[in-house]
């Protein structure tokens, strides 16, 4: 039985970077027929009702519906720890992270927190998530179970540690290397369900742990590859001491066959002109973590990377202080700001969909409202506050029409989430 969602449809028809604003598409009394999971007709509204009668009509009015968010780059195991005051990067690992992600030995506490987490990310509107684990196989289980219960298309992998982390919270090159590939084999292309090969970043792995990542990753390429890079100048200095021999902090992960398409590298604040000119030309993704670049201290983002490479934007929750995509945007668009360079409110919503699922090499799944694509959506009111509510009365288009709640909007704004046809 097919669902009929009548409402302005707001889809892509090219990146928004490098085509302007233009590359959107808007239907203000639009529709988007849903069948088996998948978009079957995009539209006219009232067209598309008098095509499919026997469609079951959902009538959003004047809501905006759009592609699912998605987010490219979370920790779920930190959801609990969310918003922990006063540390930097390494502090704030050693004194918050770590101590968290140990209760994940405990695989009951690994699917409470999994359910807690998708309940949390699905009320503000995101249907994809790219997520870290911790480094016990039983996190990876509880949230590929979660999201599958769901019928959530997700990103995991296991977070490989073999050095410079407490005592059980450090595996082996060996363990990490056996314990992915049991997992991936396990999990990866089961129903909507991504592992992703996981060293957490360079200062937790030796040179033999990436080799042994590296060697997995050969063996089953078609999987993404996800790490941090360049986040804070500490840690920059920190990597440099660890890997005297290394050009940069990329070449930590080159030299072991951890660059190419596929890689998925948080944050990448700090890079040189080298690092900017080789993640180019290997085709790898990079992500945009604004509440978490701003929350822990660790600098801009430069944004004229969107027109060089695959960037997509991430909550990096909890490092991140939302669950929000929405609160991601306006801190992405703050963050801009102060780097002069004002983002529209069309290249904010393309990289919280389309840009994000593009760096996840998934946007011919997901991220977009099109023909054939997987019907992962989100309903969002464009008036769900008073003062949201007040500052769109004059609005004389779309964009000024969603911008206040780009900027102001919470879970409030999401009427409706869709994942995989479904209404959840
Ligand atoms: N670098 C290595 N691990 C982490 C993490 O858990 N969060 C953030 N923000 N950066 C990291
Ligand atoms: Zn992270």
């Amino acid at each position: 039985m097919a669902d009929l969602l009548l409402g302005q449809v707001l889809s892509f028809a090219g990146d928004p970077f490098v085509e302007g604003p233009g590359a959107a598409r808007h239907i203000t009394a639009g529709g988007v027929l849903v069948e088996n999971g998948r978009i079957a007709a995009v539209g006219d509204g009232a067209a598309l009702r008098a095509a499919h009668p026997a469609a079951r009509l959902q009538d959003y009015g004047r809501s905006l519906i759009s592609a699912g968010f998605v987010d490219a780059h979370v920790h779920y195991p930190q959801t609990a720890i969310i918003a922990s005051w006063g540390k930097r990067l390494i502090d704030w690992l050693n004194s918050y992270t770590f101590p968290e992600e140990m209760r994940f030995a405990d695989p009951a506490y690994a699917a409470e927190i999994a359910e807690r987490y998708l309940d949390l990310v699905t009320a503000n509107g995101t249907t994809t998530v790219c997520t870290y684990c911790t480094i016990h196989p039983a996190s990876v289980e509880a949230i590929m179970a979660a999201a599958q219960g769901r019928g959530l298309r997700l990103f995991a992998g296991k977070t490989c540690m073999d050095r410079n982390a407490p005592e059980g919270l450090r595996d082996t090159a060996q363990a990490g290397y056996d314990e992915s590939r049991a997992l991936l084999q396990k999990w990866h292309g089961r129903d909507r369900l991504s592992y992703v090969i996981t060293p957490r970043f360079s200062p937790t792995s030796t040179p033999e742990q990436l080799q042994a990542l590296g060697a997995l990753w050969r063996e089953y390429p078609d999987c993404l590859m996800q790490t941090h890079l360049s986040e804070q100048p500490d840690e920059i200095a920190w990597v440099k001491e660890l890997f005297p021999q290394s050009r940069d902090y990329l070449d930590t992960y080159e030299a072991q066959g951890l660059l190419r398409e596929g890689a998925v590298y948080g944050h990448a604040i700090h890079l040189t002109a080298r690092e900017k000119a080789r993640l180019a030309e290997a085709g790898a993704s990079v992500v945009h973590c604004p509440t978490s670049n701003t929350f822990i201290g660790s600098g801009l983002f430069d944004m004229g990377l969107a027109k060089q490479l695959r960037v997509g934007l991430a909550t990096d929750t909890g490092g991140g202080s939302s669950f929000s995509m929405l609160r991601t945007m306006a801190a992405a668009y703050e963050v801009a700001q102060l780097r002069h360079q004002p983002l529209h409110p069309s290249q904010l919503w393309w990289l919280a969909t389309q840009g994000s699922a593009r760096a996840l090499r998934a946007d011919h799944l997901i991220g977009n409202i099109a023909v054939g694509m997987e019907a992962d959506l989100v309903v969002v009111d464009l008036a769900s506050t008073p003062a949201i509510e007040q500052a769109t009365r004059r609005a004389e288009d779309l964009w000024q029409a969603l911008f206040p709640t780009i900027m102001m909007g919470d879970d409030r704004a999401i009427r409706a989430v869709w994942a995989n046809g479904r209404r959840l």
